[in-house]
């Protein structure tokens, strides 16, 4: 497979997401808050102006909420959660996840990920609720094939065994072996059994591993990690649109590559934690014209908010309105984006 099938280059790229033209408006917000002019842009173009205003600045002032799952295969939650308060942890239950808790206060020690209950593998951490949402979307079966395709340092990958209740098979791959030995010591902490990693570049899965092996997939796309500006401020001025456009078109591969792997009637979700609409809507768009046997589910709940069907001179394909968007403004989340596919 090359990405011939798929005819875009960066440059192609670029020439269709570029953004020249920048507004006063935009240009002052850009100052006021350090960013990238064409970032405030696009956020007003999604936004309007008040509420692009009060995105910028839920990231300024945002309450961070470490997240932890529990390990329900190894310990109970309730007692977990009663230890964790005992240490002098508040913690408090997700609406949407049983098993799922954010940390409202710590104790000045020992720190969530330090406890005795972490070591022996009964929760692992998350640094905000919305990492949560990609693996329930997917809802792998018990005893399915799944893969993730970019699954270092193994956080969404441990919710998938987690779901599977550890049978079945996950094949956890990465390109990065440095980062996958962390996840290895994830996976064993935990105590999970059924999954292999692997260390390849995930567009060369299909051509390696075979077409149509895969029950569900799980591809959490290196992007520009838009949606986490309020842990990485750099993050506003760091992506060009050059660099912008070099991700997008990894992210069509990577997403082509799945389209490829997956099985019919299964399932593959397309996550980023960014709120650029190049890095989201426009790969969907795309891969659904590159694969006419892809389509876009109706997700198994969306108490957030949806895709967005046009931006600037963009008109996106229709189906991407099924897709979720978290919005930190709206939502109190880091922004993310995600998106089931279905193959027909
Ligand atoms: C967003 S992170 C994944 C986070 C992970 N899913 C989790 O929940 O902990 C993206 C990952 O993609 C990997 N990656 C980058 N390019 C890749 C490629 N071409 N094939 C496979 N993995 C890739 C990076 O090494 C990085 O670990």
């Amino acid at each position: 497979m090359t990405l011939e099938e798929t005819n875009l280059s960066a440059e192609e790229i670029l020439d269709e997401i570029r953004i020249d033209k920048i507004s006063e408006n935009s240009l002052f917000i850009a100052k006021k808050y350090g960013y990238a002019p064409y970032m405030i842009e696009r956020y007003i173009s999604m936004l309007g102006y008040e509420e692009a205003l009060k995105l910028v600045e839920s990231f300024e002032k945002f309450k961070k909420r470490p997240t932890i799952l529990c390990n329900y295969l190894k310990y109970d939650c309730d007692k977990l959660i009663k230890n964790l308060e005992n240490l002098g942890f508040s913690v408090k239950n997700l609406e949407w996840c049983d098993y799922c808790f954010y940390i409202d206060s710590a104790p000045e020690s020992p720190s969530i990920g330090s406890t005795h209950e972490y070591l022996k593998g009964y929760y692992y951490v998350y640094r905000d609720p919305a990492s949560l949402i990609p693996p329930l979307m997917l809802n792998p079966e018990k005893g399915s094939t799944v893969l993730d395709m970019c699954a270092a340092p193994g956080g969404k990958a441990i919710h998938i065994l987690l779901l599977m209740e550890d049978e079945g098979l996950l094949i956890a791959n990465d390109i990065s072996r440095r980062r996958s030995i962390s996840m290895l010591s994830h996976f064993v902490r935990m105590g999970f059994k059924s999954y292999v990693i692997i260390n390849e570049d995930g567009f060369e899965l299909p051509r390696k591993i075979g077409l149509e092996k895969f029950d569900y997939i799980l591809l959490d796309a290196p992007c520009s990690a838009e949606g986490g500006i309020m842990f990485d401020p750099s993050r506003k001025t760091k992506t060009s649109q050059q660099v912008l456009a070099q991700l997008v078109k990894r992210e069509i591969e990577l997403l082509y590559a799945a389209t490829k792997l997956v099985k019919r009637g299964g399932r593959i979700v397309y996550t980023t934690c960014s709120i650029a609409p190049e890095e989201n809507e426009y790969v969907i768009t795309k891969v659904l014209q590159f694969n006419s046997e892809i389509d876009v589910e109706v997700p198994r709940f969306n108490i957030w908010s949806n895709g967005i069907t046009r931006f600037s001179d963009l008109i996106f394909d229709d189906r991407v309105a099924r897709c979720v968007r978290i919005w930190p403004h709206r939502h109190g989340m880091e922004g993310y984006f995600i998106c089931s596919l279905v193959k027909k």
